[in-house]
């Protein structure tokens, strides 16, 4: 992946368009895009989505449909008309969920498929009958490029497991990321930008590490700095790993 576009997207979880408005004004399109995401949407709506793009960001919608193929694909088609950069949907919806969504979204707003939540630990997954992570989170992504979606998002810790899977515009979208030296919170497959990079991942969604830093203008270009030094082969992870 070359660093000439963005891979940080700022996960902008926040109670209100006010709050999302101000720490993206601190930001620069040059550096990051911006997530949207359940919370977001649900409490300022999709006049949030506007007011992002006409900053100049390139916004990831992020609401992870998961319903009846024609609940699915109707939904796609309106945040299509919305004209966002990326969306999303949970591939656990199944091969002709997957299908609708894919044949509502044209080619240029990416499409991707959540595998298994970053959230869950091992036990969990486990509990939900979903067996091995590893195992279904590679069945999930192939079942998605099967289907013709434009990536996969999964844990850090599990996109060398999808390198086959890349190339071709399909592409690894890792949430979990936590710099050295910030809480996991609740999440539970972490690693480092460098980590991730190395891993395979194309983009990194960052969230807390970011807007709950006292400065997250600088907490952001630290994530940037880490990610253009692994580019460059003179990655090492904050705590020298
Ligand atoms: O604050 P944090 O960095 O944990 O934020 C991660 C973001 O990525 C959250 O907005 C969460 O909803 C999202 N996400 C995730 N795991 C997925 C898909 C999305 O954590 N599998």
């Amino acid at each position: 992946m070359s660093f000439k576009e963005p891979v940080v997207i700022v996960a902008l979880d926040y109670a209100s368009a006010e709050e999302a408005l101000a720490l993206a004004s601190t930001l620069s399109p040059r550096d990051c895009r911006l997530k949207v995401g359940l919370e977001l949407f649900v409490a300022a709506g999709p006049r949030i989505v506007d007011a992002l793009q006409n900053l100049g960001f390139d916004v990831f919608l992020d609401l992870k449909f998961h319903d009846i193929p024609n609940t699915v694909a109707r939904a796609c088609s309106r945040a299509y008309d919305a004209g966002v950069w990326m969306m999303n949907v949970h591939a656990l919806g199944g091969p002709r969920m997957l299908a609708a969504a894919r044949a509502a979204v044209p080619p240029g707003t990416r499409l991707i498929g959540v595998t298994v939540l970053t959230s869950h630990d091992a036990a969990e997954i486990v509990a939900l009958g979903l067996g091995e992570g590893g195992a279904r989170v590679r069945a999930l992504a192939g079942m998605c490029r099967e289907a013709g979606l434009d990536g996969v998002v999964c844990s850090p810790r599990e996109a060398a497991l999808l390198a086959d899977l890349r190339g071709d515009g399909f592409v690894l979208v890792t949430p979990g990321i936590r710099p050295a030296g910030t809480p996991a919170d609740d999440q539970r497959r972490t690693a480092s930008v460098a980590e991730a990079l190395r891993a395979g991942a194309d983009y990194l969604v960052i969230g807390r590490p970011i807007t709950k830093d006292p400065d997250p203008a600088a907490a952001l270009a630290r994530c940037v700095a880490e990610a253009r030094a692994q580019e460059l082969g003179i990655g090492t992870d904050e705590d020298g790993r």
